[in-house]
């Protein structure tokens, strides 16, 4: 999963229901928030540099520079853990060199291991969960002597009426639901990010406005089990018409969707609403029936491979990507190859791919782990390896066809190129002109490609 860091407050018009809350942080007083983890997170920083800068805090653009240090954290592999306490530790000598410095954890890690983390890194002045951070002014101010701490999970936040700190761009994303009640045997999320519940449609609804009036193109509904969505009689697929049906948004996508919750509903939307993009994140974790058990995914790998088949058939031009475990506990040399067997079949146009990592809390976690690391590491390299020839393949086969791509800027490696997305979320750079400029969408025909990317050229078409 991508890294993302952020840094910047920049005061921007909100219409939250909160814009009532008073100044109450020092004047001056500067923060810097650095974001690890997945989108959810990217959006929970969002909603911290909103609430931060409504309590009058200012930003600070480098850790020197600050006040107060906030890292909002991933628990989701050891891995990411591990990140963070290494990051902790450096913060810790700017820390010794300016006692005055506030340092807080915020997010998934923060609720996941808070008496061990304070063991660790018992620097920390402050320690808030993801469900905290309507608090976190308040919190910032109590913390003395010893770390002040909230890691209370609350049913009923969500952030509703509170309006992100949106990054410039094309996209913004709009959390739609937060937590999960699936309980997959591997994954700490329910444990951290607490039970299921979903924003009100209408405040979805008006978000969705105020960023398209703010010049946002695309809108992605963001959730961990994002269709999973439920508002009284307004399910997922009634939601994504609504949203849809927002002016100024020219492009509405979703993630990330649970296979078991993948409703024919939602199919239908997707295939009649021209503004839903043909794009799906449709995690399988396993290709094993004896695995998927084991993980309490509730799905076997044929009603999986019945539901790619039924989207396919429903969306034409269907990119589909997603996340898969290797060497979760009992994984068989044959568990495995199964799993490269879906992948053959499915043909992903890419995936995320992860070695087990035993989390504490799960309910899989007392079975530890049954393969060296060793031998995940061989699994995971071959799956990669498997996945890019497929990933190749299926880009080369775009060579020559022309797509519609909503322009988001320069491209990274500069050269004058500028960069886009397809449709299918696919990134495609394509020589820059001086009347082409970021949201404007351009037929681009694909002349080259590779694994992770296209470039091509403005059509005349
Ligand atoms: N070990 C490895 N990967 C995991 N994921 C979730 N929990 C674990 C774990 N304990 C992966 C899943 C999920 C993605 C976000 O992270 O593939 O879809
Ligand atoms: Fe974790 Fe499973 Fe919930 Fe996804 S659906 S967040 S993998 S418990």
């Amino acid at each position: 999963m991508a890294e993302t860091l952020l840094s910047n407050l920049v005061p921007q018009d909100e219409t939250g229901r909160r814009a009532e809350m008073a100044p109450s942080g020092k004047a001056g007083t500067r923060v810097y928030l650095e974001t690890y983890g997945c989108q959810m997170n990217i959006a929970d920083s969002q909603l911290v540099n909103a609430v931060l800068r409504r309590a009058g805090y200012g930003s600070a653009d480098k850790p020197q520079e600050a006040d107060v240090i906030l890292i909002n954290t991933c628990a989701i592999r050891e891995h990411a853990e591990e990140r963070v306490i290494g990051r902790l530790s450096d913060l810790a000598r700017l820390k010794h060199a300016r006692p005055e410095v506030k340092l807080g954890l915020l997010g998934c890690m923060a609720q996941h291991n808070r008496a061990s983390l304070i063991a660790k890194a018992p620097w920390l002045d402050l320690v808030a969960g993801p469900d905290t951070y309507r608090r976190l002014p308040e919190l910032i101010g109590r913390s003395g002597f010893d770390p002040a701490v909230d890691v209370r999970l609350d049913r009923s936040e969500t952030y509703a009426g509170l309006s992100p700190d949106y990054e410039a761009g094309v996209r913004a994303y709009i959390t739609i639901m937060r937590g999960c009640d699936k309980f997959c045997a591997f994954c700490v999320v329910p444990y951290v990010r607490g039970r299921e519940r979903s924003i009100p449609p209408d405040d979805i609804v008006r978000e969705a406005e105020m960023v398209a009036a703010r010049g946002f193109k695309e809108v992605v509904l963001l959730g961990q089990t994002v269709n999973a969505y439920r508002a009284g009689e307004i399910d997922f697929a009634a939601l994504l018409r609504k949203v849809a049906a927002v002016e100024g948004i020219e492009r509405v996508r979703f993630t990330s969707p649970h296979p078991s919750d993948m409703t024919e509903a939602a199919i239908e939307v997707m295939a009649s609403e021209a503004k839903v993009q043909p794009y799906l994140h449709l995690p399988v974790q396993s290709g094993s029936d004896r695995v998927l058990a084991a993980m309490e995914r509730g799905y076997t790998v044929g009603e999986y491979l019945d539901l790619v088949e039924r989207l396919r058939l429903a969306i034409p031009g269907l990119a589909l990507s997603t996340d898969v475990i290797v060497g979760f506990h009992g994984e068989t040399e044959d568990d495995f190859q199964a799993t490269l067997e879906l992948m053959r079949m499915v043909r992903y146009d890419s995936a995320f791919s992860f070695k087990y990592s035993v989390r504490e809390h799960t309910r899989a976690h007392r079975l530890g782990d049954s393969l060296t690391e060793e031998e995940k590491g061989r699994r995971l390299a071959e799956l990669i390896t498997l996945q890019e020839a497929i990933s190749l393949e299926r880009n080369r086969q775009l060579i020559g066809a022309t797509f519609p791509v909503l322009v988001e800027g320069p491209a990274r490696r500069g050269d004058g190129r500028m960069a886009g997305k397809t449709p299918q979320f696919k990134t495609v750079t394509f020589p820059g002109e001086d009347t082409i400029t970021a949201g404007m969408t351009r037929p681009i025909c694909i002349d080259s490609a590779t694994g992770h990317s296209l470039s091509g050229t403005i059509s005349s078409l």
